[in-house]
């Protein structure tokens, strides 16, 4: 691309002409658009009058940054296209905003959302690709995660990639992913992405109910009882002094707060990961990669100045204990029992074919900690009881103890009558259910708790049932 910044340009601009800055769809062009954007107008102004509408809404027209200043291209582009006497191209990639929004980029591409079009060798993707099939996958995953866009002869783009505005999409320029997944064209408003429903397009349904968990949470009753005075369309936006009522997504994991900046890297607030089977603290694998990253406890002492503007540091201190603990739970009764006992089915060979999805444990075992487990966490971590409880922690026991446990039990039963090798795995896989049922907190289920912990439970039923006998 070959654009200047016209960033230190505008700014002038902006201190000498506040009226046009401010101004509103109908302001006055300023004369010193480029010659080239102002010819784009001529055809664009009557070819897509809504088009040009949002970007004369924009603070990029007054800026003056228009058309020709994000759609030129160099000939040598993959995408170039010749277009009415001038090179240009779709799409403006995440490289092309970076010539005047630098740092912005750079955060982004250092973020788990650059990343987010990855998804290829995993198990999800088998699930999208075979299980369901590819054109499932064309517009549902990779509209959330980012297709790999093909140009096509001319530059026009295959629409098996396109449209696109997926996460991590893989640009024809080699860059990971797509500012306008957040900030849509081509108002470009940051108003519009500090909304939870910019984030709620992709965080939400059975496996990452972030915007269901947010609306049912008192932060999220807050902010639809008080949008009027949520200062939306501000410049500024730091929580505390451009607004109180209530904390949106961005609010949490990217706005600016007290002596903290603004942040591109939505993963640079959070201690824990919440995707994996077993959830282990955000830094662990890049240590054991030998990397150098934000440590969590840094992260999390950053997402506690943001609590910090509404809540004492005992009250946030006291969550984050019970967050923790919803998590350790989940793992250590759980999660790392049943990954165990389903890495040695898989070990032992017990499970018949190495496809996935073919056998009913491979689907228990997935929607155990893809879908409740991962609602459970995540329900814990964003105040909303129902998700913990109901959608989540009933959800995993029900499915561990109703399905997962006598599904395993039955791959053991079917392989003891084998061949020597069989029975030798089958037995191994025994012996390590029934250490997990001899936990303590399994031993409810095959009667084997302590006489006087029945013997409270019991106590305690009676009392309840007598209340409702008044
Ligand atoms: C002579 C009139 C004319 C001029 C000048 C012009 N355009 Fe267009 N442009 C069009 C029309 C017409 C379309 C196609 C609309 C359609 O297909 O529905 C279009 C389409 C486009 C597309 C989408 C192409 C695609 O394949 O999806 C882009 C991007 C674009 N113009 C940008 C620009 C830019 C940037 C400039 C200025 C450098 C410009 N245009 C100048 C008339 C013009
Ligand atoms: C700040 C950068 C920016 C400016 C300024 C800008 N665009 Fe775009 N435009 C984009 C982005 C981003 C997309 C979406 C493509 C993508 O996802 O990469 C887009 C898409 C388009 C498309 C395809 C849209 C569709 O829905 O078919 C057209 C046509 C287009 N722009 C024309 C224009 C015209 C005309 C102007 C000037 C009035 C303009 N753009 C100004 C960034 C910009
Ligand atoms: C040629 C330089 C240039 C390019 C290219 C550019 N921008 Fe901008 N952008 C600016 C300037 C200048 C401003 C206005 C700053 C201001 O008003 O304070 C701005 C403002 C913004 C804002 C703030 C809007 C608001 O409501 O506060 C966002 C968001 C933004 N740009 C996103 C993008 C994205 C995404 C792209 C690429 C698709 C892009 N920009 C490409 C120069 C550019
Ligand atoms: C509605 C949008 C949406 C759709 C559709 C979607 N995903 Fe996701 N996916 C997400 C979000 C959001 C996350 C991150 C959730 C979180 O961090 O809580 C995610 C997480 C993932 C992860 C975990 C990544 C990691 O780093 O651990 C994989 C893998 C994945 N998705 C693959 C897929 C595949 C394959 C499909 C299609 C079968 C798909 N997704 C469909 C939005 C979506
Ligand atoms: C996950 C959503 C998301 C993505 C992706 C995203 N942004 Fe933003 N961006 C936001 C939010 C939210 C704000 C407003 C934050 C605020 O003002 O509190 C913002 C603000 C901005 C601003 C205004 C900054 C300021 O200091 O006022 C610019 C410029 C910007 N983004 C550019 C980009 C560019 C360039 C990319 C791609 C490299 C990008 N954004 C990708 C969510 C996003
Ligand atoms: C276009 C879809 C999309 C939108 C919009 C979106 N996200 Fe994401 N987000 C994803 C996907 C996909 C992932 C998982 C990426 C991966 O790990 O592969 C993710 C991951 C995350 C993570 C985990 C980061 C980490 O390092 O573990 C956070 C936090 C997050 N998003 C917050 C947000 C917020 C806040 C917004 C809105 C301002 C938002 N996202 C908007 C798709 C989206
Ligand atoms: C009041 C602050 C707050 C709000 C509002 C909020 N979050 Fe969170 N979010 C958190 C905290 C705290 C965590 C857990 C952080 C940790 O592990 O230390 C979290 C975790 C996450 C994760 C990580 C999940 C993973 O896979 O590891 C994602 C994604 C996410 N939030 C997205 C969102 C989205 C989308 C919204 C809005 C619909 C939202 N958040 C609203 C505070 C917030
Ligand atoms: C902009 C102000 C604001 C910010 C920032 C904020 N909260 Fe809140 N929070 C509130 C309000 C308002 C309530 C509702 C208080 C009530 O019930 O009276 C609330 C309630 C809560 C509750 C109680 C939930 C319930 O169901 O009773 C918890 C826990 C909580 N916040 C934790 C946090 C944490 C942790 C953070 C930072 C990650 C945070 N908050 C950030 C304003 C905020």
């Amino acid at each position: 691309m070959m654009k200047k910044c016209i960033r230190a340009f505008s700014i002038l601009l902006i201190l000498l002409m506040p009226a046009v800055v401010l101004g509103t769809a109908d302001r006055i062009v300023p004369d010193n658009l480029t010659d080239e954007t102002k010819s784009c107008l001529e055809c664009h102004q009557t070819e897509m009058p809504g088009l040009v509408g949002e970007w004369r809404y924009s603070r990029h027209y007054g800026a003056n940054v228009g058309c020709f200043e994000c759609h030129a291209a160099d000939p040598k582009d993959a995408d170039a296209m010749d277009h009415n006497g001038y090179t240009v191209s779709v799409i403006v990639s995440p490289k092309d905003c970076a010539e005047c929004h630098k740092p912005e980029f750079d955060e982004f591409q250092a973020s788990h959302h650059a990343d987010a079009g990855k998804i290829l060798g995993s198990l999800d993707n088998v699930l999208g690709e075979v299980v369901e099939g590819p054109a499932a996958a064309v517009s549902g995953c990779k509209q959330c995660h980012g297709a790999e866009i093909k140009v096509l002869s001319g530059g026009m783009l295959d629409k098996s990639t396109w449209p696109n505005s997926g996460m991590g999409r893989l640009n024809p320029d080699g860059s990971k992913g797509s500012c306008a997944a957040c900030h849509s064209r081509h108002s470009f408003d940051a108003a519009l992405a500090r909304q939870p429903e910019n984030c709620g397009k992709c965080h939400l349904g059975p496996d990452h109910p972030q915007k269901e968990i947010y609306e049912e949470s008192k932060h999220g009753i807050a902010y639809y009882a008080n949008i009027d005075r949520m200062n939306l369309h501000s410049s500024s936006w730091t929580v505390g002094l451009d607004y109180s009522a209530a904390p949106t997504c961005a609010t949490c994991h990217m706005s600016p707060a007290k002596d903290m900046p603004l942040t591109h890297d939505v993963g640079s607030r959070i201690s824990w990961t919440l995707r994996p089977a077993v959830s282990q603290k955000i830094d662990a694998a890049a240590i054991k990669a030998g990397k150098q990253v934000k440590s969590w406890e840094n992260r999390r002492a950053d997402m506690k100045k943001v609590c910090s503007n509404c809540h004492t540091s005992s009250y946030v201190d006291n969550f984050y204990g019970q967050y923790d603990n919803a998590v350790e739970l989940y793992n250590n009764k759980f999660a790392i029992p049943a990954t165990d006992i389903y890495n040695k089915l898989r070990a032992g060979n017990l499970i018949t074919t190495d496809v996935n999805f073919d056998d009913e444990i491979e689907w228990t075992y997935y929607l155990l900690w893809h879908h409740e487990g991962r609602r459970a966490r995540m329900g814990t971590a964003m105040f909303a009881p129902d998700y913990t409880q109901w959608h989540g922690f009933f959800e995993i026991a029900e499915r561990f103890y109703m399905e997962f446990v006598p599904q395993v039990e039955d791959i053991i039963s079917a392989n003891l009558g084998k061949d020597e090798t069989r029975v030798k795995a089958a037995n191994e896989v025994k012996a390590l259910l029934e250490k997990t049922l001899n936990q303590p907190d399994h031993l409810w289920i095959s009667g084997k708790e302590p006489d006087e912990v029945k013997k409270a439970r019991l106590k305690a039923m009676e009392e309840f049932k007598k209340r409702y006998a008044e």
